[in-house]
């Protein structure tokens, strides 16, 4: 039903223009890309999983949407016990977070231990990268981005997935990561995460102009590394109804960490991009919206509607979300996903020497494999953890099946290193 529903949500996106710009020198793969293992949390089935670009305390923070809460870590167990609500699992919650730790090359790829459970998922595999932490919070059946009150959590009781008695669904979903908006002397980390508020109900999508919420993360450096960042609500409706989730569908800082820009998809699928200042994130007065009709950049925030405030990443849209980051090998912006109408786990790549672009039309970099369901999405680039910066590491869900049995699938999330070079 999740997949059904993003699936709907690419019906309803529109094919967007793309310019063509090219720079002479061209990202492109040296060698096939090597799968480096699973990102797993023996206690979770996770889908849809992105991290902060930025190492928090040196270790990678994930964020999760949807998120199926195992009894014992056992697979088997959810499905032999029925359906979620049936006793096979101890809830489901619309997201979770939690850390993964880094080693001197790059992510701390291990062998699981022999006690662990998710067997079925991890023989699949040549290593694991734990996730861990985080239990305090979806033991208790929460979700990590808390609800409000009128996002119509709790019902059915007992578990935090937004949904209403109508049958309607308030999914909050994080699409990209929390960022980080400041790091003080004492290590204490502020991050910030942009979420919009979509209301959905089973295959139909009830408001076609969501709002965004804007919500403030803190990580004080803590013995207990099971402790997740703190995380509340700065503002519900920060971008309202009718205006774009700017933040939502992907952000960037440009190379000296000081202006974020901030990229929003519409339900319509059409694409905006704002900016402030990095450390101003909170004051709404020191936004500014780009306008591609010549304009530029303006403090009149466009509302959806408005032709003249769209812009094009090359193509790139599926599943709502991309990682664009700048990328100092590549000596531009690069943005990784999917291509819109797209769910396969097709990561393709668009590059530009500004965040306004012009954004190079997306090429296809790698098609990785999807797994029993089909199905792959949320491609995402986790810049943090590169040793190197032409070396890549991509992660996306896909699927495998419990026992051989095809209407029992899991989520997975596997994890590849892509090596790049510059050719012509
Ligand atoms: C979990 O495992 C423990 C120890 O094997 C067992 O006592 C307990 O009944 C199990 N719980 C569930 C829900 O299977
Ligand atoms: C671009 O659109 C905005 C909003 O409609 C308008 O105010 C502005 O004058 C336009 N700019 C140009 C160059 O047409
Ligand atoms: C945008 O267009 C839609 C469809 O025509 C309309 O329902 C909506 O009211 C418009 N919103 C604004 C703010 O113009
Ligand atoms: C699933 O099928 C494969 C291929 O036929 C087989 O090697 C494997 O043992 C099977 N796994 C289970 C749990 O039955």
């Amino acid at each position: 039903m999740i997949s059904s529903i993003k699936a709907l949500l690419l019906l309803t996106a529109s094919v967007s223009a793309a310019p063509a710009a090219r720079n002479l020198l061209t990202p492109k793969l040296v060698k096939t890309p090597e799968l480096k293992g699973v990102a797993l949390d023996p206690n979770l089935i996770r889908d849809s999983c992105i991290s902060t670009y930025e190492l928090i305390d040196g270790r990678v923070l994930w964020l999760c949407r949807d998120t199926i809460i195992l009894k014992n870590q056992s697979i088997p167990y959810y499905f032999e016990h029925g359906q979620l609500f049936g006793g096979g699992a101890a809830g489901l919650v619309s997201s979770s977070a939690s850390w993964s730790d880094q080693g001197l090359l790059g992510p701390d790829f291990v062998q699981p231990p022999p006690q662990q459970g998710q067997k079925d998922v991890t023989s699949l595999y040549p290593a694991q990268l734990t996730q861990y932490g985080g239990s305090s919070i979806y033991d208790q059946d929460l979700a990590y981005v808390p609800y409000q009150p009128d996002e119509c959590d709790g019902i059915p009781a007992g578990t935090s997935g937004g949904n209403c008695n109508d049958g309607t669904r308030y999914a909050l979903w994080p699409d990209s990561p929390p960022v980080v908006t400041n790091t003080a002397l004492d290590g204490t980390v502020t991050m910030h995460l942009y979420l919009r508020v979509p209301h959905t109900g089973f295959l139909r999508i009830v408001d076609f102009y969501p709002p965004c919420s804007l919500f403030k993360l803190t990580y004080t450096p803590n013995t207990d590394k099971t402790v997740l960042p703190s995380i509340s609500l700065v503002a519900q409706d920060f971008f309202p109804r009718y205006v774009f989730n700017y933040g939502d569908f992907a952000h960037a800082k440009d190379p000296l960490g000081q202006t974020l820009y901030l990229w929003a998809q519409s339900f319509q699928g059409n694409y905006g991009l704002a900016r402030v200042p990095v450390n101003a994130v909170e004051d709404l007065s020191q936004y500014e919206y780009y306008y591609s009709n010549g304009t530029g950049w303006s403090s009149v925030q466009p509302n959806v509607n408005q032709t003249e405030a769209y812009v094009d990443i090359g193509g790139l849209g599926a599943s709502g979300q991309a990682t664009i980051y700048w990328n100092p090998f590549f000596g531009q912006y690069v943005a990784f996903g999917q291509l819109e109408g797209e769910f396969v786990a097709n990561l393709y790549m668009s590059l530009a020497s500004n965040p306004e672009g012009p954004w190079s039309d997306a090429t296809l970099v790698y098609s990785f494999p999807t797994g029993p369901s089909g199905n792959g999405y949320t491609l995402a680039a986790h810049p943090e953890m590169s040793l190197l910066p032409n070396e890549i590491y991509i992660s996306y869900t896909g699927s495998s099946d419990y026992n051989n049995n095809t209407n029992d699938q899991v989520y997975n999330t596997p994890i590849y290193k892509l090596t790049f070079g510059l050719g012509l």
